[in-house]
């Protein structure tokens, strides 16, 4: 359904902390689908795996590195939906993650979207795609599917160096045709009002707090849900959500509305099970 390509100029302003936030507070009526396709590798499996064998944590594999190798006889929706994983904790989020390997995961990428990853994203029933694409430079293999989107959400924090980089990332990009908003992550040393005033052409969709709790709880510390959806950094996330997904269905249907042809069927796969827990092993062993 719907595609967002979430990136960053340069440093590690939170990029992948902001999916991760935007998928856990997406609009219930929507799911989301978090996408990792920076070419640097990803950082999902190592933070979100899971250590004690209990909970249902991240796996090596599936990942875009089986994706772009399955890609080779055509992508088709069936075979997405067949790499993804559900990340741990509350909502059941889907994701496709990336191995952390920069090598895997850039060859991956250039293959996916030479497959016509965007176009498969797009054809997901229900699902919006929430694509980390990680820094945008013009040898990025994710530049091209931001191309093809014609548009990307930049995560940056509000201090000199990322505002100028920002910017400039936000003028290379309306030279290539693609319009860029902007996050900011927090809201210091310079204000929301000013970095607005620095980066033309960049709407800002929205602030999020500078919340180290909030998101060293979306990386797995948050001792259970209620935690996690307390923290400010998560809270915030909600409002821009809603900013950012596709609009919610009207409350009272107008009358004569024509009822809209039914969404081909795509059969969703069960999740990828879980590890069995570390005292189910014991017990098989002992008994
Ligand atoms: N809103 C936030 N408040 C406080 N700390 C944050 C926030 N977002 C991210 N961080 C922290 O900043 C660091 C980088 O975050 P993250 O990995 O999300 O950035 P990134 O832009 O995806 O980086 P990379 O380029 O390495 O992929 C992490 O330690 C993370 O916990
Ligand atoms: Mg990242």
């Amino acid at each position: 359904m719907t595609v967002l390509a979430f990136g960053a100029a340069k440093g590690s302003p939170g990029v992948t902390t902001t999916v991760l936030a935007l998928a856990a507070r997406w609009p219930a009526h929507r799911e989301p689908l978090v996408v990792e396709a920076d070419p640097a590798g990803g950082d999902l499996v190592a933070r979100l795996t899971s250590l004690d064998g209990e909970r249902g944590g991240l796996r090596d594999t599936p990942s875009t590195v089986q994706l772009a190798a399955s890609a080779r006889s055509g992508l088709s929706d069936q075979t997405v939906l067949e790499h993804l994983q559900r990340l741990p904790g509350p909502g059941e989020v889907r994701a496709l993650v990336a191995p952390p390997s920069p090598f895997a995961a850039s060859t991956a990428v250039t293959a996916l979207v030479a497959a016509g990853f965007g176009d498969r994203l797009r054809g997901l029933a229900g699902l919006d795609a929430l694509v980390d694409v990680g820094r945008i430079d013009a040898a990025s293999p994710a530049l091209d599917l931001v191309r093809w989107l014609g548009s990307v959400v930049l995560v940056a924090r509000p201090t000199l160096s990322d505002v100028l980089h920002t910017r400039e990332l936000v003028n290379s990009l309306r030279a290539a045709g693609v319009r860029a908003s902007l996050v900011l992550v927090g809201d210091r040393p310079y204000s929301p009002a000013e970095v607005i005033d620095t980066i033309d052409h960049a709407p800002l969709v929205g602030v999020l707090p500078n919340d180290p709790v909030g998101a060293r709880a979306l990386c797995g510390d948050a001792k259970s849900p209620k935690v996690l959806g307390r923290t400010r950094l998560v809270r915030t996330a909600t409002d821009l959500a809603v900013r950012l997904a596709p609009g919610a269905p009207a409350a009272v249907p107008p009358a004569q509305a024509p009822a809209p042809p039914p969404a081909p069927p795509v059969a969703v796969p069960p999740p990828v099970p879980a590890p069995p827990p570390a005292w189910y092993e014991k017990a098989q062993v002992s008994s």
